[in-house]
C-alpha cells in the first residue's frame, strides 16, 4: 500500500511515522478535504473542520442503525469475521442513539468526574509502588513497568477482574485494536477474531459468575441495571465490558511512553517540571496534543455533506486527522513547539460530540499520577537507549522505553 506522489501523507511509510506532523502541514496547505484513493476516505486536517465534523449528526460511527450494508453501497464483512464484528458492534464506540444514549447513560455514572476523583489516592499509590520497583532496578522499561500495568490494574480493578485473570487482557486488547488500523489484513483480523472469541467467553464465563455472587464492581452493576431494567443485553453487556478494558489503557499506555519520549527529547521543558511539579496539569496536556496517541478517527457519511464547496455523498467515508489538528498553527501558537506551560489548550485527543472519551478524567488522573510519582522518586531518570516505534499509524506507540536512574 503506498499514498499518491503528490501527497505527503503516507501512513504505510516509516519515515511518516517516525514523524507525521510535517506531513499534516503540507496537507493542511493543501486545503480543507482531500479524497485519499488507498483507503477510499475523505481526509480532514484543519482542527476547526475536525471539532465540527465530531459533532455533526449526519454522519456516524455507524451506518447500520439506519441501512442495511446493501442499501449503504458497502460489502457486509466476511462471515469468518463475524465474532469480532459483534463483539465490536454492539459497544456505545460503534453505536448511534438511541442505543448509544442508552448504554452511555448507564455507564458514565461510573465514571463521572467525581466518582474518578475518589479513585486519586488508589491510582497514585499503585502509581508510588510501581515507580518504586522501577528506581530498586536502578531502571527498566517505562512501558512494562509503569505505564502499562497502571491503567490496565485500575480498569481491571473497576470492573472486578480477578488479578489471576489478568495477563490475557493486554494480548486480547491488542489483538482486537489490529482491526482498527488503515486496511488490516487477513492475518490481522484473525487474530482479532481469535481474540474476540475468547474475550467474550471469558466475560460471559464472568458475567454468569457475578450474577450469582455480586461485588461492588461495575459488572455488578451492570448486570442490577440489565436485570432491573432489561436495559443491556448480554451481547452489550460483554461488548461494553471490552471496550471500557480495550479503550480503559491502550491510549494511556501510549500516551505516558510518548510523553516521557518528548520530555527526553526537550531536555529544557523536562528540568522546567523537574523544578516546578505544578506544572503538571498543562503537561499532561500538552503531551497529548504534541504526540496524539490516537492520530485517526473515522465517521460514516449518513447524509450529503459539503465541505469547502465540495459535495460528500451519503456512503463516504471521512477519516479526522487528530494529529494534524492538534497541530493547526491556526488554533495552536507555535503548534511544533513543545511548550508545557501552554494553557490555552483545546487539544482533540479526547475526541468531541457524543463520543467524547467517557475516560478522560480517569486518563487524565492516571497520567498526572505516573507523572508526578516519576517525578518525586525519579528525579534523575533518563532515556537508556533509542526506542522503537511500534509499525501502526493509528494507534501511536513505542515498542518500549528503556530508562535509567542517572
Ligand atoms: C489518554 C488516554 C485516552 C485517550 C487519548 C482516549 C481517547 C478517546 C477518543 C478519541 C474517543 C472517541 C473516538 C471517536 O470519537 O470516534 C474515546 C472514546 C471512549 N473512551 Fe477513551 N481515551 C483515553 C482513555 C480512556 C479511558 C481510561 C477509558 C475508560 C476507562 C476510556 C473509555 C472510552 C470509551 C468507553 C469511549 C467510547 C465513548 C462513546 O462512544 O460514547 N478512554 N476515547
Amino acid at each position: 500500500m503506498a499514498a499518491p506522489r503528490d501527497l505527503a501523507f503516507d501512513p504505510w511509510d516509516p519515515a511518516f511515522l517516525a514523524d507525521p506532523y510535517p506531513a499534516y502541514a503540507e496537507l493542511r496547505e493543501q486545503g480543507r478535504v482531500r479524497y485519499f484513493e488507498p483507503t477510499g476516505q475523505w481526509l480532514v486536517a484543519h482542527h476547526a473542520d475536525v471539532s465540527a465534523l465530531l459533532r455533526d449528526r449526519r454522519l456516524g460511527r455507524t451506518y447500520l442503525h439506519r441501512f442495511s450494508h446493501e442499501e449503504f453501497g458497502r460489502t457486509p464483512p466476511p462471515p469468518e469475521h463475524e465474532p469480532f464484528h459483534t463483539l465490536n458492534d454492539h459497544g456505545m464506540l460503534d453505536l448511534e442513539p438511541p442505543d448509544h444514549t442508552r448504554i452511555r447513560r448507564l455507564v458514565s455514572k461510573a465514571f463521572t468526574p467525581r466518582t474518578v476523583e475518589r479513585l486519586k489516592p488508589y491510582v497514585r499509590r499503585l502509581a508510588d509502588d510501581l515507580v518504586a520497583g522501577l528506581v530498586e532496578a536502578g531502571g527498566g522499561d517505562l512501558l512494562r513497568d509503569v505505564a502499562e500495568p497502571l491503567p490496565v490494574a485500575v480498569i481491571a480493578e473497576m470492573l472486578g477482574i480477578p488479578e489471576s485473570d489478568r495477563a490475557p487482557l493486554r494480548p486480547w486488547s491488542a489483538d482486537i485494536c489490529g482491526m482498527y488500523e488503515l486496511n488490516p489484513g487477513e492475518e490481522a483480523a484473525a487474530r482479532a477474531v481469535r481474540a474476540s472469541v475468547e474475550f467474550s467467553d471469558y466475560l460471559r464465563d464472568l458475567i454468569a459468575e457475578r450474577r450469582k455472587n455480586p461485588g461492588d464492581d461495575l459488572i455488578s452493576g451492570l448486570i442490577a441495571a440489565h436485570d432491573e431494567g432489561d436495559r443491556l443485553t448480554e451481547q452489550e453487556m460483554i461488548s461494553t465490558c471490552v471496550l471500557l478494558l480495550n479503550a480503559g489503557h491502550e491510549a494511556t499506555v501510549n500516551s505516558t511512553v510518548n510523553g516521557w519520549w518528548a520530555l527526553f527529547r526537550h531536555p529544557d521543558q523536562l528540568a522546567a517540571l523537574r523544578a516546578d511539579h505544578s506544572l503538571v496539569p498543562t503537561a499532561v496536556e500538552e503531551l497529548m496534543r504534541y504526540d496524539t496517541p490516537l492520530q485517526l478517527f473515522e465517521r460514516w457519511v449518513l447524509d450529503e455533506i459539503e465541505i469547502d464547496g465540495q459535495v460528500i455523498p451519503r456512503g463516504a467515508e471521512i477519516a479526522m486527522l487528530f494529529g494534524s489538528a492538534n497541530h493547526d498553527p491556526a488554533v495552536f501558537a507555535d503548534p511544533s513547539r513543545l511548550d508545557l506551560t501552554r494553557r490555552d489548550n483545546p487539544h482533540i485527543s479526547f475526541s468531541a460530540g457524543i463520543h467524547y472519551c467517557i475516560g478522560a478524567p480517569l486518563a487524565r488522573i492516571e497520567l498526572a499520577a505516573s507523572m508526578t510519582s516519576l517525578l518525586e522518586r525519579a528525579p534523575t531518570l533518563r532515556l537508556a537507549a533509542e526506542p522503537v516505534r511500534k509499525p501502526n499509524f493509528v494507534i501511536r506507540g513505542l515498542e518500549g522505553l528503556a530508562v535509567e536512574l542517572g
